[in-house]
């Protein structure tokens, strides 16, 4: 097991490079599974996430060639995914417990396949969070769901079909799953209330690409064209806008200057807004974004809420910044309902913190102070780090292993810009 060990205090000024997003790698990487050519996927981040599902599509019978090498610093690596053969379509329950996101393959392989068993996901203990939404809208267009003994099973032996799915709240994976399906279905899907994430709009390129006719995605209403077959593409995976967001923050914490290389200000407008009332003054470049302290430090209120609204997945980072931020902030987490568990940690590093129910209030105190803490889940150990490098004396956060699912090479990227951090085993 490892640690990170930051000793706080220090300016962060220059550049990061931003990775690919893992979110959007994530569902691009099932894409294979729906024809028999092969897939490249470039700017891939290089991370535990990626690893377990190309885990995963391997027991599938995907066979995965890295590209080019080691690839760039920078541009991140090139994955070509081959699934000529369907070898299985069991996802077993000790692949599919390590990551919520291998649900994503159970719209691909019953398009293609016609069945797929897929045990119930886990993931990043943030809530109960079911997988109805993805199963009602596989059973819209003609999929016959079970459920037994954990895993669920989706059959479709004459092929899906078109039809409406109307998601009673927005789902991003559920939105995925179904976008994936229904390009290869017979007829036309209408998704309404679909996600808007640029991860939906990013997937529905690579789909289109590979010959898909997909319409409308980035908006609420998506209408695919089911095609009887999809063939091989290259596709370049879209910027991480919550790693970009999270280095921001560190940038705004320190009141530094940092340049995100490579980040789209259109993909983390609200992250961005909020920023610029905390104090951050922000501007687009031609390489990225920048983001510079104002020298000052003001409160700020958050709801967290679908794409384009204030991500959840920055609603940890955000309460760090908050923390050391003068006045009183309150942030309302609308997304997930278990989300506070860094609460209790960033109270340890001194942190003003009263939560009630789905709202946080937090007092912004003058210094936090490191300590020891405990990451419970990926953008929680963020938040931990962030706080870390700017309280007084040295801060551990233990089980790295939630920060090597999301952040790729961080302590290397922030050491770039002045931060005094290592990684050491425990
Ligand atoms: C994705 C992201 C995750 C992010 C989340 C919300 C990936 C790999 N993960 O997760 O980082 O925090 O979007 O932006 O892209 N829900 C149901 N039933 C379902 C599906 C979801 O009730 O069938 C609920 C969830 O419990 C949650 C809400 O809907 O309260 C939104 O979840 P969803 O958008 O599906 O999140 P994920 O796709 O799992």
């Amino acid at each position: 097991m490892e640690k990170l060990v930051i000793r706080g205090g220090k300016k962060l000024e220059g550049t990061i490079p931003i990775s690919g997003a893992k979110n959007a790698a994530l569902p691009l990487m099932c894409t294979p599974l729906l024809t028999d050519e092969p897939v490249t996927l470039t700017n891939l981040p290089r991370l535990a996430d990626i690893s377990t599902l190309s885990d995963l599509l391997n027991h599938l019978g995907v066979t995965i060639t890295i590209e080019g090498g080691k690839g760039g610093k920078i541009r991140g690596r090139s994955l070509t995914f081959s699934a000529g053969n369907i070898a299985d379509t069991v996802a077993p329950y000790d692949m599919v417990r390590k990551m919520r996101a291998s649900i994503l393959v159970l719209g691909p392989l019953v398009a293609r396949a016609g069945e797929a068993i897929v045990s119930l996901p886990g993931g990043c203990a943030i809530g109960n969070r079911p997988i109805d939404l993805h199963l009602k809208a596989l059973e819209a267009i003609g999929a016959k769901i079970e459920l037994e003994n954990g895993y669920v099973r989706a059959s479709a032996p004459e092929g899906l079909k078109g039809g409406t799915v109307r998601f009673p709240f927005v789902s991003v994976g559920a939105t995925e799953n179904i976008l994936m399906a229904a390009a290869l279905a017979k007829g036309t899907t209408i998704i309404e209330n679909a996600a808007r994430e640029p991860e939906i709009a990013d997937l529905a390129k690579c789909l289109n690409a590979m010959g898909a006719k997909i319409t409308g995605a980035g908006h609420e209403t998506i209408t695919v064209e089911g095609v009887e077959k999809l063939h091989g593409c290259t596709h370049d995976v879209i910027p991480d806008r919550v790693e970009a967001g999270s280095y921001a923050v560190a940038a705004l914490m320190t009141r530094g200057n940092i340049l995100l290389e490579g980040a789209k200000a259109e993909h983390m407008q609200a992250a961005l807004d909020v920023l610029t009332e905390a104090g951050a003054i922000v501007s687009e470049e031609e390489n990225g974004v920048r983001v510079k302290s104002n020298g000052h430090l003001g409160g700020f209120n958050i709801v967290t809420q679908p794409f384009p609204g204030f991500p959840t997945d920055m609603q940890a980072q955000f309460m760090a910044l908050a923390a050391v931020s003068d006045g009183a902030s309150v942030i309302n987490e609308a997304i997930f309902e278990n989300r506070y568990m860094h609460v209790p940690e960033l109270s340890r590093l001194g942190a003003d913190i009263t939560v009630s129910g789905s709202s946080a209030t937090v007092r912004g105190v003058d210094k936090l102070v490191g300590a020891p803490v405990m990451a419970t889940d990926l953008r929680a150990s963020m938040s931990l780090a962030l706080a870390g490098l700017v309280a007084e004396g040295e801060t551990h956060v233990n089980r790295l292993y939630h920060l090597d699912r999301g952040y790729e090479r961080l302590e290397e990227k922030l050491r770039q810009v002045g931060a005094d951090i290592e990684r050491v085993p425990t």
